[in-house]
């Protein structure tokens, strides 16, 4: 069966690396003509190169989805170049760890910024677009997929900023998900959520801006502990980030909304729920693996 996106017009957020790489891969594979956004300039320019030279038609543009106005610009230049698209991907993201208590305004506004506000901008600039194209066309469809992550159905203990970040994602995609069935058939959201997948994701902060580091503040013992356990856990992940852009795309063919890389970490989503419903304290987090939270507990004390 044709794929609904076959031939169509993809944006593409955090298109250098990841999750947004192999979208791009995925889309040229469908025929699409792809605008690849990213903050990283020679990370973009080499992606864009690979995929030109595989025969893809690209548009690459570096700016930081943080900025309403750069995002604002990318929907210009998509409408002028290919028009309006066919699959927003809101992915670019970055992560940060450690105590909720430690973390410095200029961490928050880094994470908040660019993956909260970062899809924010997105559906902002381009859902009305994607209304209108289906508007003058019955058979024009849209999708916008977002990039949120277990983090936002789960909250593991330090790492509140992403927690935090991720769980806007959710709320604001699955409103979006209503609201796009309260005035159209014909665009649809979706809501990705990986688990631990080996990309680049713990080295996060090699796009940090510098107006947004705070050069006088080192690195605490919660902050590195959680760095350790980020490139831990996101390097041995067994799943690809190929093999969960395949589930996405197979999401948006059938209609489905959440896209899980790993449904078997849901266990932890239905206590938490259970939780929130009943009334009950927050389960332990570590009570399938108490070794993990004792480790995590010496650590911290500096053993
Ligand atoms: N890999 C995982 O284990 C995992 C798990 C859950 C969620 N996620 C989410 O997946 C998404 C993609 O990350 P990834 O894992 O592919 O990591 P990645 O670091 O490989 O890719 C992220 C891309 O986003 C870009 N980016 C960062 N800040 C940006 C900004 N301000 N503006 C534009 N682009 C920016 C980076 O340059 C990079 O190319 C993120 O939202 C992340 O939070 C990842």
């Amino acid at each position: 069966m044709t794929h609904p996106l076959q031939g169509g017009v993809a944006v593409i957020t955090g298109a250098a690396s990841g999750f947004g790489l192999e979208a791009c891969v995925r889309a040229h594979a469908l025929g699409m003509r792809i605008v690849m956004a990213d903050v990283q300039a020679d990370a973009l320019d080499h992606a864009a190169a690979n995929l030109r030279e595989a025969g893809a038609q690209v548009l690459p543009l570096r700016l930081d989805v943080a900025d309403g106005a750069a995002v604002d610009a990318l929907a210009a230049q998509t409408r002028e170049r290919f028009g309006a698209p066919n699959f927003v991907f809101n992915n670019a993201g970055v992560g940060c760890g450690g105590l909720v208590w430690e973390h410095g305004a200029k961490d928050w506004d880094w994470v908040l910024g660019v993956n909260v506000m970062g899809v924010a901008h997105g559906v902002r600039a381009f859902v009305p677009m994607m209304l209108e194209a289906a508007k003058a066309d019955p058979a024009w469809r849209g999708h916008v997929a977002n990039t949120a992550s277990m983090a936002g159905l789960l909250t593991p203990p330090n790492m509140g900023v992403y927690n935090a970040s991720k769980a806007a994602v959710v709320s604001l995609t699955e409103t979006l998900h209503h609201d796009l069935s309260l005035v159209s058939t014909q665009v649809h959201a979706h809501l990705l959520c990986p688990y631990f997948v080996p990309t680049g994701i713990s080295r996060s902060e090699r796009n940090r801006p510098a107006d947004l580091q705070d050069a006088a503040a080192a690195p605490t013992r919660s902050q590195l502990i959680a760095q350790a356990m980020s490139e831990k856990a996101v390097g041995s992940g067994k799943v690809t980030a190929a093999e969960v852009i395949e589930k996405l795309f197979d999401a948006m063919a059938q209609g489905r909304f959440y896209v899980y890389s790993h449904p078997q970490a849901l266990a932890g989503v239905r206590v938490r729920a259970e939780d929130q419903v009943l009334g009950r304290n927050p389960s332990d987090p570590f009570a399938e693996r108490p070794e993990i939270g004792e480790r995590l507990r010496r650590q911290l004390a500096g053993g």
